[in-house]
């Protein structure tokens, strides 16, 4: 295939306390590595990485392979590094010869619609070297220093929260990861600052990241109120 997507699902998840891998940790009967599984394959057809904690790639396995059902052959299971930018560069390596087009994806956002990663992909297929799904920020958003005191307001208007799945053709993306000196918490950031544009597409509220105790319940009550 054309399209790869690389998710990324190598985190502790220790914010979350679930006692398992955060992407191991179960929305209902299913983890949400599976559930994210299942929107990557419902929104495209690519060669699928997974990049899992060592130790963790059997059970990635077993879950891709159930998500993918007749695409089991688009899989790639591979182990991540110690941050997120190491283990997209694991999943890089993995990527195979014909992929020209790489989205990457945070397993913990498990719920994201296939609108967004059809919003991503045309966005490439326009002619982006770069992008990603955002939302407005509803915070108010304050800068602070060490001790916790307020610096300086920032205006709202001028931000946006990133989400994923972020779209990189893969020679930009690649090039940028390679370069990069700095660890950077999203791939958008290191294909910035190598000085290519990153545009932004349309995210989705329901692609929000688990990342607490309370993300988590907010995912269970969305699957449980899911038509199957
Ligand atoms: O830690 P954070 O919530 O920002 O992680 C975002 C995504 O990156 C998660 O899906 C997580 O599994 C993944 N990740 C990874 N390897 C790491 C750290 C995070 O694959 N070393």
């Amino acid at each position: 295939p054309r399209l790869a997507v690389i998710v990324v699902a190598a985190g502790s998840g220790t914010r979350l306390k679930g006692g398992a891998p955060k992407a191991f940790v179960g929305l209902d009967e299913r983890s949400i590595l599976h559930h994210a599984l299942r929107g990557v394959f419902a929104a495209a057809s690519a060669q699928v990485v997974v990049v899992v904690p060592r130790g963790f790639e059997g059970e990635a396995l077993t879950d891709a392979r159930d998500a993918a059902g007749e695409r089991a052959d688009l899989v790639t299971i591979v182990t991540g590094g110690e941050t997120r930018q190491a283990s997209v560069a694991a999943g890089l390596a993995a990527l195979w010869a014909d992929v020209e087009i790489v989205l990457v994806h945070d397993a913990a956002r498990a719920l994201t619609p296939p609108a967004v990663f059809d919003r991503v992909v045309g966005a490439i297929d326009a002619g982006a070297a770069a992008v990603i799904p955002a939302v407005p920020v509803v915070d108010t958003i304050k800068r602070i220093d060490a001790e916790g005191r307020v610096i300086a307001a920032v205006d709202r208007s001028e931000l946006a929260a990133a989400q994923t799945p972020q779209g990189f053709r893969r020679d930009v993306l690649e090039a940028a990861l390679c370069d990069a000196e700095a660890d950077h918490t999203d791939d958008a950031a290191a294909v910035a600052s190598a000085g290519h544009p990153v545009v932004t597409v349309e995210g989705d509220a329901v692609a929000f990241k688990i990342t607490t105790a309370s993300d988590l319940d907010r995912a269970r009550a969305l699957v449980s109120e899911r038509p199957s």
